[in-house]
């Protein structure tokens, strides 16, 4: 889904951990943790920074070993990877020293696993590059494991589910119908506050207005449609 960026309580607050991690402390240039529930906008906002010329974004994966993170690393800088493990990394750092850029790394949930968080450290101190990690809602308490790594981090975003008003706000951005106040209600209350439940009631918003003579969608058109569409699901 490409749309523009809704200015939630998330992005203000991971544009305001940026500032932070930008400043660096005496020329050391730190980490910024971002964590928080499903769906609350973190692959979002990391991708979209991604689009500024000094930022990559990696997106880590369950089955990561170290060759494999530097390699995709190496190519999201824009180089050829070559063979070996050590001489990826050489590779990165070269790159990531000669040109420095911010560090993104989605889904590091995978890499406290295997300890190959510590790659990052390695980045981060060597290069002297500011790197973000972005991962799931307790991955600031597997990290404890990392001290030296934790010690690293100079700016913690902690994601929220959305609220009631960040919900209009992004229906005004995603959907195509007009809903009324007792329809964003009724969204916020089913959908928690998780956007890919309250996506869902968007679309059938959508799909809803094109069955009724109504501009507007209601509680009263979402409520009995979400429940049948509930109903059939169980079957
Ligand atoms: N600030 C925002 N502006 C516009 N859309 C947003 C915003 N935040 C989230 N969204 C919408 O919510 C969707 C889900 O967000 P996203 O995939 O980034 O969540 P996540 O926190 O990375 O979840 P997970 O932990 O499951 O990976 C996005 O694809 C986007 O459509
Ligand atoms: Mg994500």
């Amino acid at each position: 889904m490409n749309h523009e960026i809704v200015k939630t309580k998330n992005v203000q607050e991971f544009y305001a951990g940026l500032e932070v991690l930008g400043k660096g402390v005496k020329g050391r240039m730190g980490m910024m943790l971002i964590f928080g529930p499903p769906g609350t906008g973190k692959t979002f906002i990391t991708q979209k920074q991604a689009m500024q010329d000094d930022t990559v974004y990696v997106r880590c994966k369950y089955i990561d070993k170290p060759k494999s993170l530097l390699h995709a690393i190496v190519a999201e800088l824009g180089e050829e990877p070559r063979r070996y493990t050590s001489h990826l990394f050489d590779q990165a750092l070269e790159q990531l020293i000669s040109r420095p850029r911010t560090l993104i790394l989605d889904e590091a949930d995978y890499l406290v696993k295997g300890e190959i968080i510590e790659i990052v450290r390695d980045l981060n101190d060597m290069a002297n590059t500011p790197v973000i990690i972005s991962g799931m809602g307790n991955i600031d308490k597997k990290l404890h494991r990392f001290p030296h790594l934790v010690d690293r981090i100079r700016s913690i975003v902690q994601f929220k589910l959305f609220d009631l008003e960040e919900i209009k706000m992004l229906g005004k951005e995603v959907c195509e119908a007009e809903i009324d106040e007792s329809g964003y209600e009724y969204i916020a209350k089913t959908g928690q506050g998780k956007f890919r439940v309250t996506n869902d009631l968007f679309d059938l918003a959508e799909r809803l207005l094109k069955r009724t003579t109504s501009k507007v969608i209601s509680a009263h058109h979402l409520r009995p449609a979400w429940e049948k569409e509930k109903q059939r699901e169980r079957r």
